[in-house]
């Protein structure tokens, strides 16, 4: 049995409460189904800034009423420091997941990314450091690598951020230690490289590149690749994200503060994504005929991104279930139903 099936085993026996912000959003949707399957008791918060109503009415038709009748929604914003103490009272475990996404959007407003990515996550982690949960799992992200050009990424070897949010990002990971150090409070970051799956957005002007190639490909339209196209990236299914995040919060160690990088240790290029899409829609029936257009290089881009998932493997017993391929068949489906 995996360290994964094990964990789920123990939540299913002794359920427990659980925090999601941001489970409106793509990631958070997707942690919540996880959890209410699991018949734990979970409150989510989110302001809607990104997320969507329907992405909770599709986790509350696909768990059941009885499962989806040990949900709490709250609607409200971690600028707030209130809002982020209400929601927290009585939980056991945090998945900490609000956030302005997306380095365009950073660098086009930093102020409000800042507001909410760092003012935001630091009432969040003091409101659970007074609450004494018993664990505090966000998310923070691959783009804290920066300019560092060693591969794969190793958790202790960072290079200087690249755009407002990976500073945003960093410095969440900056405060998780000094909590540790100063109040013993311990937190566990995620970063999360490039993670796709169902109801991630494709619309809008920061959509995230497989869900906005997808909704290209199935509109006929043409796909716009930045760059050259040999850009890589270490894409991460979403169960492979949700999975990080149950083994983080159970397995927390105590009074301290990690970083664990969450993909599977592959890198691919955006021409090898634009084919392997391709590919996953003609098996779904969908022949794409238009040829990709190259642009500019977008400003605040990584260039190459692997992640050496070797420390989350052996403190937290990580072990991805879906490669790229194997994550694209699984959500295909889903957005052929949500863009149709
Ligand atoms: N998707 C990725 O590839 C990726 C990679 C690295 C890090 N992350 C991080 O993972 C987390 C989740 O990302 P996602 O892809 O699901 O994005 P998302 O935009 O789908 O979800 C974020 C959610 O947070 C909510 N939110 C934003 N501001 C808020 C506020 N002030 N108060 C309450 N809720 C607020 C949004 O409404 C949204 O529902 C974010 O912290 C993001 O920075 C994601």
């Amino acid at each position: 049995m995996s360290e994964y099936q094990t964990v789920q085993e123990t939540l299913r026996r002794t359920p427990a409460t659980w925090l999601v912000t941001g489970c409106a959003g793509f990631i958070g949707s997707n942690l919540i189904e996880t959890l209410l399957r699991l018949d734990q008791q979970v409150v989510g918060l989110d302001n809607f800034a990104t997320g969507h109503q329907h992405n909770l009415d599709e986790v509350q038709a696909q768990v059941g009423p009885e499962r989806w009748a040990r949900f709490r929604f709250i609607e409200g914003d971690i600028r707030d420091l209130e809002t982020c103490r209400h929601a927290l009272k009585g939980v056991r475990h945090v998945l900490h997941q609000a956030a302005l996404g997306s380095v365009p959007r950073s660098l086009n407003d930093p102020i409000t990314s800042n507001d909410v990515n760092v003012s935001g996550f630091l009432n969040m982690l003091t409101a659970a450091r007074d609450e004494k949960v018993a664990s505090f799992v966000y998310a923070a992200s691959s783009s804290t690598y920066g300019d560092h050009p060693g591969l794969p990424k190793v958790e202790d070897t960072i290079g200087r951020p690249l755009s407002p949010y990976a500073v945003t990002k960093f410095v969440n990971e900056l405060y998780g230690d000094v909590y540790a150090r100063a109040y013993g409070f311990s937190s566990t970051g995620l970063r999360y490289f490039n993670v796709f799956g169902k109801r991630q957005d494709p619309d809008g002007a920061y959509a995230a590149v497989i869900p906005k190639w997808i909704s290209a490909m199935i509109q006929g339209q043409v796909v716009r690749i930045n760059g050259d196209g040999e850009t890589s990236r270490d894409f991460c299914f979403v169960e492979n994200a949700v999975q990080a995040n149950l083994l983080a919060s159970v397995k927390q160690a105590q009074g301290e503060h990690q970083v664990y990088n969450v993909a599977v240790n592959a890198r691919t290029t955006l021409n090898t994504l634009y084919e392997q899409l391709v590919e996953v829609l003609a098996l779904n029936g969908v022949q794409v005929t238009a040829r990709p257009e190259h642009g500019d290089f977008r400003a605040g881009d990584v260039r190459h991104s692997q992640a050496d998932i070797g420390k989350a493997a052996a403190a937290l017993g990580f072990a991805p279930t879906h490669t790229l391929r194997q994550g694209l068949e699984v959500a295909m489906p889903w957005y052929l139903d949500f863009l149709r």
